[in-house]
């Protein structure tokens, strides 16, 4: 399928669409950013990276029951996807406190937490994505309470496939964001990317950062870290 217009250019992907109404083109880009905008770089390889971690790990969540807006790897940095209407909601999954969560709570870097912890942001860059809770999200409408039971029946399940599979490859799933959308026929699936960008993964055993925080926090390194995920997880 071929792209046509452009629908939609974000922080880190372009999404065009196509001639059949029912699927677009994702896009990923080189371009980083951090803190809502306000710092930006390169970091080279990233959207080749990106696009093709992401598919192999939504490709194992399809086939441990989780549906996802996938449909197939068009090249290097492009692929077909479903179209979906996005829930405007960021759901992050935590394991160990780390960033965000850290501040909140006082908590040092690193420490496990006694059960899994589900947060939802409202996405809009103006507002600064806003942490929300469920009611807000009945309240406004973003979610309908069946929906929303099963966007977070979904996040832990996405948590314990991934956690089990980064595991062999020697990688901690310390936390992740989400993004679900809805299909035409109402089906809520996992959509966006599941990366480097938007996930921490840790070496187990030196609990090397292998992932955005190294170009947010300027650790040095970036592209090294995202390389040795990709080599990691697909073996090049
Ligand atoms: P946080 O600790 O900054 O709230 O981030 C939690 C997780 O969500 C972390 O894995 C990075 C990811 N994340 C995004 O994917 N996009 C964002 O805009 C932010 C703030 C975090
Ligand atoms: N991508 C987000 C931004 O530009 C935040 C982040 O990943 O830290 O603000």
């Amino acid at each position: 399928m071929e792209k046509t217009t452009q629908m939609y250019e974000g922080k880190a992907k372009k999404v065009f669409a196509t001639e059949n109404p029912d699927f677009c083109i994702v896009s990923y880009k080189d371009d980083a950013t951090a803190f809502n905008g306000l710092k930006k770089g390169t970091i080279l390889g990233k959207g080749a990276i990106n696009n093709r971690v992401t598919n192999h790990l939504m490709r194992l969540l399809e086939k441990n029951g989780v549906p996802t807006h996938l449909v197939e790897e068009l090249n290097d940095r492009e692929t077909l996807v479903k179209k979906v209407s996005i829930v405007p909601l960021e759901v992050i999954v935590r394991n160990i406190a780390a960033g965000s969560l850290s501040k909140r709570l006082g908590l040092p870097e690193g420490v496990k937490l006694g059960s899994t912890v589900l947060e939802y942001c409202f996405k809009n860059d103006d507002l600064g994505d806003p942490m929300v809770n469920d009611y807000h999200i009945l309240a406004m409408g973003w979610a309908t309470r069946e929906e929303l039971d099963q966007i977070a029946a979904y996040s832990f399940k996405v948590n314990q496939v991934l956690s089990e599979y980064l595991k062999e490859a020697g990688i901690e799933l310390i936390d992740f964001k989400l993004e679900f959308g809805k299909t035409k026929d109402g089906t809520i699936v996992l959509a966006d990317e599941i990366s480097p960008d938007t996930c921490r993964f840790w070496d187990s055993v030196t609990h090397e950062k292998l992932d955005k925080d190294r170009f947010r926090r300027d650790l040095g390194g970036v592209e090294d870290a995202y390389q040795e995920i990709l080599r990691r997880l697909l073996g090049e």
